[in-house]
């Protein structure tokens, strides 16, 4: 549950000032009601209630103000919903007295509404709860904010969404509102995706419409566009003529445990490649925009995904682990991928010619998600006998969030036990390379060596390079800049934050009416565009996967489409 030492009243204020700086407006009054659709289901237990309760405590959602409801078909009482809540949220966690408190606090919010998805009966009661609860906190009509969010099958979005229109709209236009959030995935390829679309924007308008990516509320992925674009020295590297090749990866040590049905309708490039990667290749390779203002960032992002030229097959590789198919509930002839390594090209002038590639898999060695962009080798390189590999700069999404850079440089030998002091406690990969360094203690003054870099060593050498201070994001639900040494291993930075869960940041973000960080109809048709022909090829047998061993690095023939883009392992 995270260490909380403020008093709700105090983070109130902050929250209000907060509210006040960000949007240059006085914060809403109108009471808010959060239902949550599906709340019996996974999702709701482990992400959305959740990022609820620790919005709540961290004053985002006041008490005399915000009521959630949840509902389902499932028939059950306040109580048992609450206690679902209560037992993930303190599972394995030793909870203080006051956090027990809070969550009891918190859970009294919740009301539970049995009904069907389909049915008038269902949403008008769950109208009349809402509208009693409205006039209970005495709100003006029409003040009053509604969200809904679907933690639901996207099969039942249309006739949800119907109901919704029909019976549980926020009354009229004071200053109030009705947002829905709806999940991924949305549709199975373009044309069942602009079907789905057509069916809700019927019913909504696209400033009502949050399609949730939750990769977009993930700190460092947040950091991309503050990083590009408020850093000098990255601008004129940013481009063909210094980048190789950028990797995108997300690996899982997991199988589909559990959702092997669900997977086996979509598989992983429908799962996360699609959506998630697709969304951090956007921040990686968008122009700047011409503001922050959520439509100027989506113009790029619609712009750099209709670049993007058709998938070659000889730049696809398909895996699927050993042991998929005894789940149950996956067909024995499944061709489904749990592993993709998909190349895409950007026909611009800054891309033209850089691999992106875009990896994911289930069921391997780590877990880990990152970006890699790999610099081109140095012209004329008077050093090439003495070092390997190449400049990468490395941008950790998960676990452990940092930014490192893997540089070549001159140690001056006096500094080496400095360097080795500070560099060594540090916990980073940094140490291994940095061993070798050691060892080349006392050999001569000055020793060209490579070193993974990181942490106060990263800082170190950025001071010697005179480009000591960066502009990063604060970490935090607030979106605001920083100067920082080149020093990103959060861990290390930022001892004692808790860095926001994507669903926290992101339902606030519903609640500010920001839609920056979700995805526009048209950005979701330029991503299908892109990978329904391969999906119909996959779907309709023309390619299939390679098996791989559970806990490997997935198929063979992923590293060598790597080397083949020109990646140099370093
Ligand atoms: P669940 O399968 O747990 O479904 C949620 C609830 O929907 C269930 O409790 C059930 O409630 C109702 N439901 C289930 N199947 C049907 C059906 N066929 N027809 C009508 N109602 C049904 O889903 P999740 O919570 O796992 O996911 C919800 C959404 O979030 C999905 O779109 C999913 O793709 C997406 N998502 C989920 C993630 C996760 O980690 N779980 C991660 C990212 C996205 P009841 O029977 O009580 O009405
Ligand atoms: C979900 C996928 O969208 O993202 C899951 O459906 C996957 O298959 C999950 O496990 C990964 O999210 P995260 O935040 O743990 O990387």
């Amino acid at each position: 549950m995270g260490s909380g030492c403020w008093t709700i009243e105090k983070r109130s204020n902050l929250r209000n000032e907060f509210l006040s700086r960000e949007s240059g407006s006085v914060p809403e009054t109108g009471c808010l009601s959060v239902v949550v659709l599906g709340a019996s289901g996974d999702l709701a237990k482990k992400k959305t209630f959740p990022a609820l309760f620790n919005l709540y405590r961290q004053g985002f959602l006041l008490s005399n103000e915000v009521h959630i409801f949840g509902y389902a078909r499932t028939k059950i009482s306040d109580d048992e919903l609450r206690n679902r809540i209560r037992g993930f949220l303190i599972q394995g966690k030793g909870a203080s007295d006051e956090q027990l408190e809070e969550l009891s606090k918190f859970l009294q919010l919740i009301k539970y509404v049995s009904g069907s998805y389909d049915s008038a009966e269902g949403f008008q009661l769950l109208d009349k709860e809402i509208s009693e609860h409205e006039v209970s906190k005495k709100t003006i009509e029409g003040s009053s904010r509604r969200l809904f969010y679907f933690a639901l099958p996207p099969s039942v979005y249309p006739s949800v969404c119907k109901m919704i229109k029909n019976y549980c709209m926020n009354k009229s236009d004071l200053g109030g509102w009705t947002r829905i959030v709806v999940e991924k995935p949305f549709g199975k390829d373009l044309d069942s995706s602009e079907k789905l679309s057509d069916q809700i924007g019927e019913l909504f308008e696209e400033p009502q419409i949050y399609r949730i990516d939750h990769y977009l509320g993930k700190e460092l992925v947040q950091n991309l566009l503050v990083l590009r674009f408020a850093n000098r020295f990255f601008m004129p590297l940013w481009n063909r003529d210094n980048i190789d090749n950028v990797q995108i990866v997300f690996r899982e040590d997991f199988g589909t445990e559990g959702r092997g049905g669900y997977f086996d309708e979509y598989g992983i490039i429908r799962d996360i490649i699609q959506n998630h990667l697709l969304q951090v290749f956007c921040l990686v390779a968008m122009e700047k925009p011409g503001s922050l203002k959520p439509e100027r960032i989506r113009d790029e992002k619609v712009k750099v995904l209709q670049s993007v030229l058709p998938i070659k097959d000889e730049e696809v590789v398909l895996g699927q682990y050993d042991g998929y198919k005894d789940d149950p509930t996956v067909p024995d002839n499944s061709n489904t991928p749990t592993f993709a390594t998909v190349v895409l090209r950007i026909h611009s002038e800054r891309w033209e010619g850089v691999p992106f590639i875009l990896k994911a898999g289930k069921a391997l060695n780590s877990r880990k998600a990152e970006i890699r962009v790999q610099f081109k080798d140095v012209p004329g390189d008077i050093f090439k006998c003495q070092k390997q590999g190449r400049n990468e700069f490395v941008i950790r999404l998960q676990p452990k969030e940092a930014m490192y850079m893997k540089l070549t440089f001159l140690v001056p030998e006096v500094r080496a036990e400095t360097l080795w002091s500070r560099v060594a406690k540090h916990d980073h990969p940094v140490v291994l390379d940095f061993l070798s360094c050691k060892k080349l203690k006392g050999s001569k003054l000055y020793n060209v060596v490579k070193v993974k870099c990181s942490v106060s060593l990263l800082s170190y050498i950025a001071h010697r390079l005179d480009y000591s201070l960066m502009q990063v994001k604060q970490p935090g639900l607030e979106m605001s800049t920083v100067q920082s040494e080149l020093d990103l291993s959060y861990g290390q930075r930022y001892q004692g934050l808790t860095i926001p869960e994507a669903y926290e940041r992101l339902i606030l973000d519903t609640i500010r009416g920001d839609q920056q960080h979700f995805v526009r109809r048209d950005e979701l048709k330029a991503a299908w565009e892109i990978f329904t022909p391969l999906l119909h090829r996959i779907d309709n047998g023309e390619l299939k996967p390679t098996l791989y061993q559970p806990g490997s690095r997935g198929p063979e023939e992923a590293d060598q489409l790597l080397e083949r883009s020109g990646y140099v392992q370093t």
